[in-house]
Formats: structure tokens, C-alpha cells, sequence
């Protein structure tokens, strides 16, 4: 893991918007498309603003960029303002040029039985356009990675996952109340994660700074699932000071 520390994430976010965008602009190039995997949640949205603002500005198009999101609640309604389907949205895909096909958000509206199979499909649509060239993940409390949480196995693919208590108490007050937060999600998983040609994960503030030196300093164990990106070789951890100030 390579550890790149800005001052503050306004900085670390654009020089974070800056590499996708160079990267879809190379690739576009060569006539090529660009697989992007995105997270939701607070870390990532000051890089989609940028990136918005790239678009608008005329510097970047999306008209070759294939998505897949890490991962959803379960169940989960599109049109729910809890749904990282609103929340992409909202944040990027509104915004920007992208084909509605090209787009892949985990499906929380699935019966049971059908999860096995979507998931399966997944992980073939990602393998179906070349893999993903790049993937941005933020890291949770419990040191998941998208909602791969502790007792995630290394080798592990998207499937449908329980959350964690600590999770779910962190999602609690956007839920209005812990007892709100769905108890399940469908992710993909570290396995997926790891066959990734680059991964950025990004962290911001003080409180990620215990899991952050576990993430990069610890023992490579299931149970702080962010310590697996370590058999990544190349695998950048975008930092603000307070985030890192842990590290040694
Ligand atoms: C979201 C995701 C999660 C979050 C993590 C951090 O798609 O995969 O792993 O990145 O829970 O959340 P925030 O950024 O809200 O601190």
C-alpha cells in the first residue's frame, strides 16, 4: 500500500478526480473504455463534485466510462433516499454524460432466491468488459471495504452480506434510527475488489485514523477485511492529515 497524504480532502479529493479523469482521457484516446468502480457514502463525494465539474467544464466526457458500484442495501427501493442508486444520482450520474446502460448499481430489490444468480452475473458483466481499471473505495469503522465485513474472506465474490452492529449504528442517524438500517446489503467482494487493475481508498478525519493504521501497519487478518488491499500491488491510500496521523 502507498500512502499519498494531502492537508485536507477538498485537496486529496481533487488530486483523487484528477488521476480518473486523466485515465478516462488516455483511454478515450486509444478509443477505449474505462471501468470505474464507485462507492457511496461521505468519502467520495467532494471527488464527484470535481468530476462534475470536469464535465461541465467541457475537460471530461463519460460517454466510454462502463460503472460498477460496490454495493447496495438489501432490501432496498431505488426511489428510497436511502438507496445508492438516488445516491449516485444525485452526486454524479445526474450530472454527467454517462449511458444509462453503462451503469451497474447492485439491485436491492430482488427476491431471495434470485440474489445467487444476479450476483453470479455481476461479477461476469465486470470480467464481460475487461474488469475494472480503477476502483475508489472509502473503508468503514470495522475496516470494511465495500460491505465486506469482518470474516470476509480473501478469495470472497458479490453476494448478499450481513452488516455489522458498528455498521449499522454509524448508518443509524441517515436512517433516523438504528432500528431503520436494512441488515443486509449486497456487495462485491474482497476477491472482487483485489482483481481491480488500481485501487484508491480514500479516508477523511480523525476518527478513521485507528483503522487506517490497522489497514496499512496490521497483520493481514479476515477480521479488518481492508488489510487484504495489502497483497494489492497497486493499491494508493488517499489521505487527509488527521486520517493518517496514526501512522508511524
Ligand atoms: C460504500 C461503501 C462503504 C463506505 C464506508 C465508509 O459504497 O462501500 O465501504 O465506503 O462505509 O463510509 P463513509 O464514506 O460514509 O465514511
Amino acid at each position: 500500500i502507498h500512502t499519498v497524504i494531502h492537508e485536507d480532502s477538498n485537496v486529496a479529493s481533487l488530486f483523487v478526480a484528477n488521476e480518473i479523469a486523466s485515465l478516462i482521457n488516455e483511454k478515450q484516446k486509444l478509443g477505449k473504455k474505462t471501468v470505474i468502480g464507485l462507492a457511496t457514502g461521505s468519502t467520495p463525494t467532494k471527488v464527484y463534485e470535481y468530476l462534475v465539474k470536469f464535465h461541465k467544464e467541457g475537460k471530461l466526457s463519460f460517454k466510454n466510462v462502463v460503472t460498477f458500484n460496490l454495493d447496495e442495501y438489501f432490501p432496498m427501493e431505488p426511489s428510497s433516499i436511502h438507496s445508492y442508486v438516488r445516491f449516485m444520482n444525485e452526486h454524479l450520474f445526474d450530472h454527467i454524460d454517462i449511458e444509462p446502460d453503462n451503469i451497474h448499481i447492485p439491485d436491492g430489490t430482488l427476491k431471495g432466491e434470485e440474489v445467487r444468480q444476479y450476483c453470479h452475473d455481476y461479477e461476469e458483466k465486470i470480467q464481460n468488459v475487461g474488469g475494472i481499471d480503477i476502483q475508489i473505495l472509502g473503508i468503514g469503522r470495522t475496516g470494511h471495504i465495500g460491505f465486506n465485513e469482518p470474516g470476509s474472506a480473501l478469495n470472497s465474490k458479490t453476494r448478499l452480506i450481513r452488516l455489522d452492529r458498528v455498521t449499522r449504528l454509524d448508518a443509524a442517524s441517515d436512517f433516523f434510527g438504528e432500528e431503520n438500517v436494512p441488515r443486509k446489503a449486497i456487495t462485491m467482494g474482497v476477491g472482487t475488489i483485489l482483481s481491480a487493475k488500481r485501487i484508491i481508498l480514500m479516508a477523511w478525519g480523525e476518527g478513521k485514523s485507528p483503522i487506517i493504521k490497522e489497514a496499512v501497519e496490521g497483520k493481514i487478518k479476515e477480521s479488518v477485511p481492508a488489510t487484504f488491499l495489502q497483497h494489492h500491488e497497486n493499491c494508493d491510500f488517499v489521505l487527509d492529515d488527521a486520517s493518517a496521523s496514526s501512522l508511524t
